[in-house]
């Protein structure tokens, strides 16, 4: 081969290393290709293996063939000492490391003078038993191939067919030949173990997500089942307290038809928090005796202080509903007034969240319609009437008119409403 072919061959072999994504067929080819092109007795690569820690033979072509599964070199024969030396050079010797011939070797034990540098027993030995593995594997020449200081693999070759030494032609050729190679598996080796890092990876992310839609829909479970505990306890007193009993869902109507007068936001969850606030805002009456409860003459002082405390003890109820935060807020503050003098925090005007400035309102229309044990339930019209006289000072006023006028707009006719209040 001329120096103009060993380049073209060079480029028509660096082409293909670049699309070769398998390593192993990659150095197969390259067997193949010096095998053929240069006409020797043989021609084998040994590749580092990183999970038996070995050098193995990948491939070998020729008439001496080397019985590739047979052979195998670990990091303590000589000549992979003699190669991976190459790194850590501790000046033991200042001998070439670019490639090993069979010639040069010779030539170093017939002339001890290169060696005379303090180690030249040891170093005499090294290349004694280099020597002795060149025979065994029948190898002309060795070849390193490095990625940076790493080892990764050694081209042996025979001798040449048509006999003579090889040229530094030939043995630059080889020598680039095996390190674009080590290159190359280099980085087919470490697009694998980013391939596998990320599959690992994407696994590991798969399960996660998975989990924490598992713990969702527990949490999510949770909460509905706590909502339903908060329900029933809600209905238990309301049937308790015969001016309520049964209308839960009417105070609730009511309400959200208030608020959409109001131009209010019903999106989202927003409705859904009005519709429970509206239904739980009493909820905290459950842990009051039912004597206080149900009593139908005033309240004495001890009592209403009972009383007064069912706003803070329903929001403690809901607290563990984190999905309706807000239900605890205003429930808490369904018996504020507008003018600041309600309880339990005194909040005053816009302080008081929209909802329960709603609830007051439609709650207490509630308690004038509706029949009491110790009297009968009051007109709507007068009803009306006290809404307005206590709108600015108990209520929102603004939402007094919504109330009224969404109360009058709806299909629920005044006598309607009254005469199935009565039936209680
Ligand atoms: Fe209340």
């Amino acid at each position: 081969m001329t120096s103009f072919e060993y380049q073209e061959a060079l480029k028509n072999a660096a082409k293909s290393m670049v699309r070769v994504k398998n390593p192993r067929r990659l150095l197969k080819m390259i067997v193949r290709f010096i095998n053929r092109e240069v006409g020797l007795s043989h021609a084998s690569i040994l590749m580092y293996d990183q999970d038996k820690s070995q050098y193995i033979f990948v491939d070998s072509r020729g008439r001496h063939r080397i019985p590739i599964k047979l052979v195998k070199l670990d990091e303590r024969n000589p000549l992979i000492r003699w190669f991976s030396e190459k790194g850590n050079h501790t000046g033991k010797d200042r001998l070439s490391k670019d490639y090993l011939t069979h010639e040069q070797v010779n030539l170093w034990l017939k002339n001890p003078a290169i060696m005379n540098n303090g180690h030249a027993d040891e170093l005499k030995e090294h290349i004694l038993q280099l020597q002795d593995v060149m025979l065994t594997l029948k190898a002309a020449v060795c070849v390193p191939g490095y990625y940076k200081k790493e080892l990764l693999g050694v081209l042996i070759l025979g001798e040449k067919i048509a006999g003579g030494a090889f040229t530094p032609e030939e043995l630059s050729f080889f020598q680039t030949l095996a390190n674009d190679a080590s290159m190359t598996i280099k980085n087919a080796r470490y697009q694998e173990d980013l391939l596998a890092k990320n599959l690992l990876l994407e696994k590991k992310r798969t399960i996660l997500q998975e989990r924490l839609r598992e713990i969702e829909q527990m949490r999510k479970k949770e909460q509905e089942t706590y909502y339903q505990i908060v329900m029933s306890l809600a209905r238990e007193v309301y049937a308790k307290d015969p001016y309520t009993s049964g209308h839960m869902e009417d105070v609730a109507r009511l309400g959200v038809m208030t608020a959409e007068k109001l131009g209010f936001d019903l999106t989202g969850k927003k409705k859904d928090i009005l519709v429970a606030a509206l239904h739980l805002h009493d909820v905290g009456k459950i842990g009051i005796p039912d004597h206080v409860l149900m009593k139908p003459e005033r309240l004495t002082d001890e009592e209403w202080k009972i009383m007064k405390e069912h706003p803070s003890r329903g929001a403690m109820i809901l607290e563990p509903l984190t999905d309706f935060k807000r239900v605890a807020h205003i429930v808490r503050h369904h018996h504020e007034r507008f003018d600041g003098k309600g309880y339990p925090d005194g909040l005053k005007g816009e302080e008081i969240p929209i909802e329960a400035r709603i609830i007051a309102v439609v709650d207490a229309f509630h308690a004038i319609v509706s029949t009491r044990c110790y009297r009968r339930g009051r007109s709507v019209l007068i009803a009306f009437d006290e809404l307005r006289a206590n709108a600015g000072t108990q209520f929102d006023a603004e939402v007094v008119n919504a109330f009224i006028a969404a109360y009058q707009s709806s299909s629920m006719d005044q006598t309607e409403y009254k005469s199935h209040h009565d039936a209680h």
